[in-house]
């Protein structure tokens, strides 16, 4: 299947997800990396390793949310992509994006959803006096991290930790269960 995934940093689940698809029978070929910032780390790495990328600027399209995944999107069409990780993609999408790609699009959110949509997860899960932090496989949906849940994996939140720590710990799991879930989700298709 052919599978674009989207960024807009450092792209450690990127990398894992690349990685795992050098196995011979993993179902997805990663045939694009999307960022809609050009800065973006993980894009030199996508590139060193063969992988189209494409970088689109949103903020050359001012307020026109639509208008900037318009252009992604017949980028997308022009080359045959069938399937979006979103992977650390810190754009809200339009409800039009969502749509065009309803069933073909999941997200990775670094929280045991419904806990904690949005931003600084960890730190709120800390805060809170949880046992558990994780994270979470989700369809992408209109509402923001708010789609139907396909995997989770979960990680002890210890004394004394921080939210750099914890974020640290559940990382390492949102790599293992992004490439595991992938796998799945493609195998069956
Ligand atoms: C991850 O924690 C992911 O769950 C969240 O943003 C972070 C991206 O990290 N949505 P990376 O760019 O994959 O290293």
């Amino acid at each position: 299947t052919k599978t674009a995934i989207f960024i807009s940093g450092r792209g450690s689940n990127m990398v894992a997800l690349v990685e795992a698809s050098k196995a011979a029978d993993f179902p997805a070929d990663f045939a694009l990396v999307v960022s809609n910032d050009p800065t973006a780390a993980g894009l030199e790495w996508a590139a060193s390793q063969g992988i189209d990328t494409l970088a689109v600027d949103h903020k050359t399209y001012g307020k026109d949310r639509e208008a900037h995944e318009r252009a992604i999107d017949a980028e997308l069409r022009a080359r045959g992509i069938e399937f979006i990780c979103l992977a650390g993609y810190m754009r809200i999408l339009t409800p039009w994006l969502v749509e065009q790609w309803s069933g073909k699009m999941i997200n990775i959110h670094p929280s045991l959803l419904p806990k904690y949509k949005g931003l600084h997860t960890h730190e709120r899960a800390i805060e809170a006096g949880d046992a558990e932090g994780g994270c979470s496989i989700h369809w992408v949906s209109p509402g923001v991290d708010d789609g139907d849940v396909i995997a989770q994996a979960r990680v002890p939140i210890l004394d004394g930790d921080t939210p750099d720590a914890l974020a640290a710990r559940v990382l390492k799991e949102e790599h293992k269960l992004y490439a595991a879930t992938v796998r799945q989700i493609l195998t069956k298709k």
